[in-house]
């Protein structure tokens, strides 16, 4: 028996209305392990109802994680209000981010997994449920935010009050974005090389006057390139969602995308999966769902990895057409939008 273990065994007890484990949810302190007892905290951020229950089934998952010994179990349950964290200091550079609270990236190993759609929709849940919410789109060479905003023809302003000049992000659905394909015509490809296109990206970030934000989400380019460890060294980033569909040749870049994150070179947190296009639903059979692309391959690949399954997002015709549009789904009060509020949530449980 040794502390990991028996963290690797309250991972398996969820919170029951958040659906998140209890270790993603931060609930868990302080693991000892001495003289045939195990000890820790039970940390709730504001007096919960279900807290013996959730004691209760952390106390058996590790007596089941150790079956053949005998040891005596000792939870301390309390109740602690989480202070708010701003960043106190940041490093040069980062500036623009000192107000910033939360900053995720949205990743995929693979291109066209619905990255984009993603991190749009979360942007505007986010903002719905009342934080405050930007978005740099940081695909550098397929920019889509303009184009799912409807914001293809804004040009942003720069602030020079400061002696540095800033880029006003563009504030729309309540949200402010930001994305290189403001500074392109929308017809026109963009053609990057390496350090160019780090460099363009970086800016997309660091140069953006974003104020006060709850959440800067960024929406990264496809891969584990040399474009996204040298951006996701430079960022203070709070974690990453990775974004994928439950087809093999989608999880195997999966696979990668979580490794990337978890090399000692990067080592940041993964917040969890998400499933994108799990079932198709057609319109007129609302109940039906036909599995395309494969069942259950996030759940499995949470399970491997040990990191949550955040959400399953169906692929509906209304998602992509509501994209094209410029009116993401998220927007409307919507049966075929509820799954990114879901996904907000769920985002909020881990982070707030
Ligand atoms: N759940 C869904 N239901 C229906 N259509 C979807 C869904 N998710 C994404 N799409 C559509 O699939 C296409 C690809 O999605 P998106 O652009 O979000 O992927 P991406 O991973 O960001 O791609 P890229 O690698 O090019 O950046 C888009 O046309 C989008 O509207
Ligand atoms: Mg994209």
């Amino acid at each position: 028996m040794d502390i990991k273990l028996v963290e690797q065994a309250l991972r398996s007890v969820q919170h029951p209305v958040k659906e998140i484990d209890v270790v993603t949810l931060g609930m868990v302190e302080d693991i000892k392990i001495e003289e045939g007892k195990v000890r820790f905290k039970l940390v709730f951020p504001s007096p919960d109802a279900l807290s013996s229950s959730i004691k209760k089934s952390c106390e058996e998952a590790v007596r089941k994680a150790f079956p053949n010994e005998e040891f005596k179990i000792s939870i301390m349950e309390l109740v602690r209000e989480r202070k708010i964290q701003k960043r106190q200091t940041v490093a040069l550079g980062q500036e623009a981010l000192a107000g910033v609270r939360h900053i995720v990236a949205i990743a995929s190993g693979k291109g066209g997994v619905g990255k984009s759609t993603v991190a749009v929709n979360l942007a505007i849940a986010l903002a719905k449920a009342g934080f405050r919410v930007g978005l740099s789109d940081a695909d550098v060479y397929g920019p889509s935010v303009p184009k799912m905003t409807d914001t293809e023809f804004e040009h942003p302003q720069v602030d020079d009050s400061s002696g540095k000049e800033m880029i006003i992000p563009i504030e729309k659905y309540g949200v402010k974005w930001m994305s290189i394909g403001y500074f392109s015509k929308p017809d026109q490809p963009l053609i990057w090389r390496g350090p160019m296109a780090s460099n363009a990206l970086k800016q997309m970030i660091l140069q953006v006057q974003w104020g006060e934000l709850d959440f800067l989400l960024i929406d990264l380019p496809p891969g584990t390139g040399d474009i996204h460890i040298s951006l996701v060294q430079d960022i203070p980033l709070s974690g990453a969602i990775v974004v994928s569909t439950p087809q093999p040749v989608a999880l195997a870049d999966v696979e990668k995308g979580i490794n990337m994150f978890r090399s000692k070179s990067i080592d940041k947190p993964i917040l969890g999966l998400v499933e994108n296009m799990s079932w198709f639903t057609p319109e007129e059979l609302p109940q039906n769902r036909y599995y395309i692309f494969g069942k259950d391959g996030c759940a499995i690949m949470a399970k491997k990895f040990n990191v949550p399954l955040l959400g399953q997002i169906p692929l509906i015709q209304s998602i992509r057409e509501s994209g094209d549009e410029g009116e993401p789904i998220a927007l409307l009060d919507r049966e075929d939008g509820k799954s990114f509020h879901k996904l907000a949530e769920k985002l909020i449980a881990i982070l707030e």
